[in-house]
C-alpha cells in the first residue's frame, strides 16, 4: 500500500465526502476529521465554539477562517497528523495555513481527492439525507435507507434532517462553494498537486474503489 497518511477530500456539499472519508479512513487506518461534524457537535453541546458558529452554519455560509484554523490545529495534533480531512480546507487562506502547519513539522499532504458530482444530483442527495443525532452517520431516504424506518442502524435513535439541508440553504451552500472553495482546487493545481478527480456518481462502494485506485492504494 502506498503511503497515504494525510489526504484532503474536496467537493461540493453533498458530494459524499463524509460517506467516503469514513470508508477510506477505515482502509488506510487513519482518522477522519470532518469540520462539519466537529462544529455540529459543539452546537449540540452548547459550547462557546458552538454558540459562535451556529448562525453561520444555519445560513449555509462559511465560519471565519481564524475559528476553523484553531479548531483544526487542535484536531490534527490530537490525530498525530495522520488523517483524512473532510470539509477543510475550504478557502485558499485555510489551504495556505494547512501547508504552513504541515511544513513546520516537516510533513506534506499525500494526496488531494476531488469528488465530482453535478448540482442536480447534489440537491437530490441533500434533500433526502437524514442523519443520526447521536453518532452522526448519514443515510439517504432512497439511496441508503436505514434498516428500520427512520432509525439509526447503529444507535437505534430517530434520524433527523440537518437544518442546512433545506432546499434554499442547499442553493446558498452551492453558491458559497463556487465562490470560496472552488479556488482551492486551483491553489493545489498551481502548486503542482493537482487534485485526483474522481467521479462521485454511482454506488457508494464503486466510488470508494475509484478513490482507492486514484490514490494508488491496493487492498487485500
Ligand atoms: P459540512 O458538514 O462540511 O457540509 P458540506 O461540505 O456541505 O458537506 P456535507 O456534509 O453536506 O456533504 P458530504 O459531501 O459529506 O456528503 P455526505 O457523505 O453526507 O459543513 C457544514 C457547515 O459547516 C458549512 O456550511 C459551514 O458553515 C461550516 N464549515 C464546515 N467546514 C468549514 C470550513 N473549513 N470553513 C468554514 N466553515 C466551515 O452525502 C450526502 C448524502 O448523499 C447522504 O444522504 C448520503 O447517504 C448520500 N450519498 C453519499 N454517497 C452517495 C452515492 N454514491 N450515491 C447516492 N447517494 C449518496
Amino acid at each position: 500500500m502506498a503511503a497515504a497518511e494525510r489526504i484532503v477530500f474536496l467537493g461540493p456539499p453533498g458530494a459524499g465526502k463524509g460517506t467516503q472519508a469514513d470508508r477510506v479512513a477505515g482502509v488506510l487506518g487513519v482518522v477522519k476529521l470532518a469540520t462539519g461534524d466537529i462544529l455540529r457537535e459543539a452546537v449540540r453541546a452548547g459550547t462557546p465554539l458552538g454558540r459562535k458558529v451556529e448562525g453561520y452554519m444555519k445560513q449555509g455560509v462559511l465560519v471565519p477562517d481564524d475559528v476553523i484554523l484553531e479548531v483544526m490545529a487542535q484536531a490534527m495534533e490530537k490525530a498525530g497528523w495522520r488523517f483524512i480531512l473532510d470539509g477543510f480546507p475550504r478557502t485558499v487562506a485555510q489551504a495556505e495555513a494547512l501547508d504552513r502547519m504541515l511544513s513546520e513539522r516537516g510533513l506534506a499532504l499525500d494526496g488531494v481527492v476531488f469528488l465530482d458530482v453535478p448540482d442536480e444530483e447534489i440537491v437530490l442527495r441533500l434533500s433526502g439525507r437524514r442523519v443520526c443525532p447521536k453518532c452522526g452517520r448519514a443515510y439517504h431516504l432512497r439511496y441508503d435507507p436505514p434498516k428500520e424506518d427512520n432509525r439509526c442502524d447503529v444507535c437505534g435513535v430517530e434520524l433527523v434532517q440537518r437544518p442546512d439541508d433545506r432546499e434554499d440553504v442547499i442553493r446558498k451552500r452551492l453558491e458559497v462553494y463556487r465562490a470560496q472553495t472552488e479556488p482551492v482546487l486551483a491553489y493545489y493545481e498551481n502548486s503542482g498537486r493537482s487534485p485526483l478527480r474522481v467521479d462521485g456518481v454511482g454506488e457508494v462502494e464503486t466510488v470508494t474503489r475509484r478513490i482507492l485506485e486514484a490514490l494508488g492504494v491496493t487492498v487485500g
